[in-house]
């Protein structure tokens, strides 16, 4: 791929998510043609299909707590963790916190969040690379739907935990069966609408958790 952004540009259009109405994002409308286009590209760097142009209803009730509870990210340094196309970040750029990073590993996502910034205004740092095993200096870590597979969740939460430890863990999940039921502290939760494309269901009944820590007494997690 030649132009990230011209791709991206290319294969989406410009809509908003229906809990966040208020920023503005680079969205797919139909899941078949860009999951086409996309899978030549993501099938030889060996990664997952085009998350990023889709607003999860993890990034979408992040999002939306965020931004009517601004104060909780104001002046802060906030890193968005497997972000996609960015909507959390996007939230705390706009509520005022002082820096705002967004990782994932496909290198498409980044350049989206950065697009999707530029769409309402705002700016985001992107960090690159694989940081499950890494100590970011934030004061506050988001991951929305980040347990879609087993064997992403066995990597993350561990990884959330430890970090959970220095900072402040939020995790945003639809339900997902391999989304931690323990070691969680529920800070709100929403249902969201979902289309039977995406998501096979028409709504999903989604929780923003603060992640606990690993407690060096052994001691149980409260959930
Ligand atoms: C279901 S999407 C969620 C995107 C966004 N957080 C949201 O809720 O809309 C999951 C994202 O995790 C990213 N991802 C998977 N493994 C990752 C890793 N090790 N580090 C960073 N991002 C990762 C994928 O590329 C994808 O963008």
């Amino acid at each position: 791929m030649n132009d990230p952004a011209e791709f991206i540009f290319s294969q989406t259009v410009i809509g908003t998510a229906p809990l966040v109405p208020e920023l503005r994002l680079h969205l797919a409308t139909e899941i078949t043609p860009i999951w086409q286009a996309t899978e030549s590209h993501l099938a030889a760097l060996n990664i997952e299909p085009p998350f990023w142009a889709f607003a999860w209803p993890g990034s979408q009730l992040l999002a939306r707590w965020i931004l009517d509870h601004p104060a909780l990210v104001q002046g802060r340094k906030v890193l968005d963790f497997a972000c996609g196309g960015g909507l959390a970040a996007l939230a705390c750029a706009r509520s005022g916190a002082n820096t705002v990073l967004v990782n994932d590993i496909d290198p498409l996502a980044l350049e989206a969040a950065q697009l999707n910034a530029g769409l309402n205004a705002l700016s985001v740092t992107p960090l690159s690379g694989d940081q499950i095993g890494t100590l970011p200096e934030v004061d506050l870590l988001l991951c929305g739907d980040v347990c879609y597979n087993q064997q992403m969740a066995d990597r993350i939460i561990p990884w959330l935990r430890n970090c959970a430890q220095t900072m402040e863990v939020w995790m945003a999940d639809p339900g997902r069966p391999y989304a931690p039921k323990e070691g969680i502290e529920v800070i709100t939760s929403k249902t969201l609408p979902t289309t039977m494309e995406l998501e096979g269901k028409t709504s999903r009944d989604t929780r923003l958790c603060r992640i606990l820590p690993l407690r060096a007494s052994g001691s149980s997690h409260r959930s």
